[in-house]
This record gives C-alpha cells, sequence and structure tokens, in this order.
C-alpha cells in the first residue's frame, strides 16, 4: 500500500514524467490513490505525494468524501494563465501542520488526458484553479512553500527540524 510523502522528503521535488500507456497498472495507481486522498480528507493528491513519479493526480473540489466525485487528470499541462488570485490559507497532505497565503492565477486553461487516457480540454477558475494550480506544481516537483516569502518558509523548515529531532 502506498503512503503519503512528507516534507522534507527530497522525493518531492522529483518531476513526474508522463504516461505514455494508461493501463491497468494506471487504474491500480488511480484506486490507490483515490482511498488515500479519501483517507485524508484531501482536496487533491498528486503522484509524487505518494512516492510514483508518474504525471498523474486525482482531486475533489465538491469535499463530500464521495468516490463518485473525484476527478483524475493524466498528464495535465497548464497551457494558459489569467488573472490573479490569493489563495487564502494554502495546505498540502506532503506539508503537515503548515497553511500560508499563496498568489495563484485566477484563471487557467488546462489540458490533459482523462482516467480513460481520452483528450481534455478545459478552463479552470475559483477554487478548481487554485487546486490544481497546486497539484501540477507536485508533477513539476514545487511545493506550495515554494511559493511563499523565504522568511516564513525558514520558520516551517526550523518548526519540521526541531520536530524530527524530538522523534529520533
Ligand atoms: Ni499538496
Amino acid at each position: 500500500m502506498l503512503s503519503i510523502v512528507t516534507y522534507p522528503d527530497k522525493f518531492l521535488k522529483t518531476t513526474a514524467k508522463s504516461i505514455i500507456n494508461v493501463d491497468g497498472t494506471t487504474q491500480e495507481l488511480i484506486g490507490q490513490m483515490e482511498i488515500i486522498m479519501l483517507q485524508a480528507k484531501g482536496v487533491g493528491l498528486a503522484a509524487i505525494q505518494v512516492g510514483i513519479d508518474q504525471s498523474l493526480l486525482v482531486y475533489d473540489i465538491e469535499q463530500e468524501q464521495k468516490l463518485s466525485n473525484l476527478r483524475v487528470l493524466i498528464n495535465p499541462k497548464i497551457l494558459g494563465k489569467e488573472g490573479e488570485t490569493l489563495s487564502k490559507n494554502e495546505g498540502c497532505l506532503s506539508v503537515p501542520d503548515f497553511r500560508a497565503d499563496v498568489k495563484r492565477s485566477a484563471k487557467i486553461f488546462v489540458e490533459a488526458l482523462d482516467r480513460h487516457g481520452n483528450p481534455l480540454q478545459f478552463e479552470a477558475d475559483g477554487i478548481k484553479a487554485v487546486v490544481l494550480q497546486h497539484e501540477i506544481d507536485h508533477l513539476n516537483g514545487i511545493l506550495f512553500i515554494d511559493h511563499i516569502s523565504s522568511l516564513k518558509r525558514g520558520l516551517y523548515k526550523r518548526k519540521v527540524k526541531k520536530q524530527l529531532k524530538k522523534t529520533r
């Protein structure tokens, strides 16, 4: 069973590889990620976060903890961005016990494959745009704390170091 990789694990800096064949292995990975995300009550989860370097993410902006609400994107790419928005109190399953405001684009234009490998193109705004920018960042080895000031990031890093010392 897969589990969530957390900061400061270096794997989170990995760039995901495109999925060439959407096959049974992909479906198995999707199934496992859906379970992990529901258990963790997350809004989004990228494969990188469960230690798999494949370009795949699941997300759920309804937040009703229903399997049928989960959406899957394979090989997602942001083709265009528009405007700016402040994502308040953004958090991440891989960055426990920390939240921060992050500047994001207000609207994005996304190209991807759906869970069956069919091509998709769509526009997203609001919370959906924020969640997808966050998750697509993961697939490029970027965390939301990479978007905040080095001062705030430093505070979090020190806190994590202290906690790691305690558990050793
Ligand atoms: Ni995240």
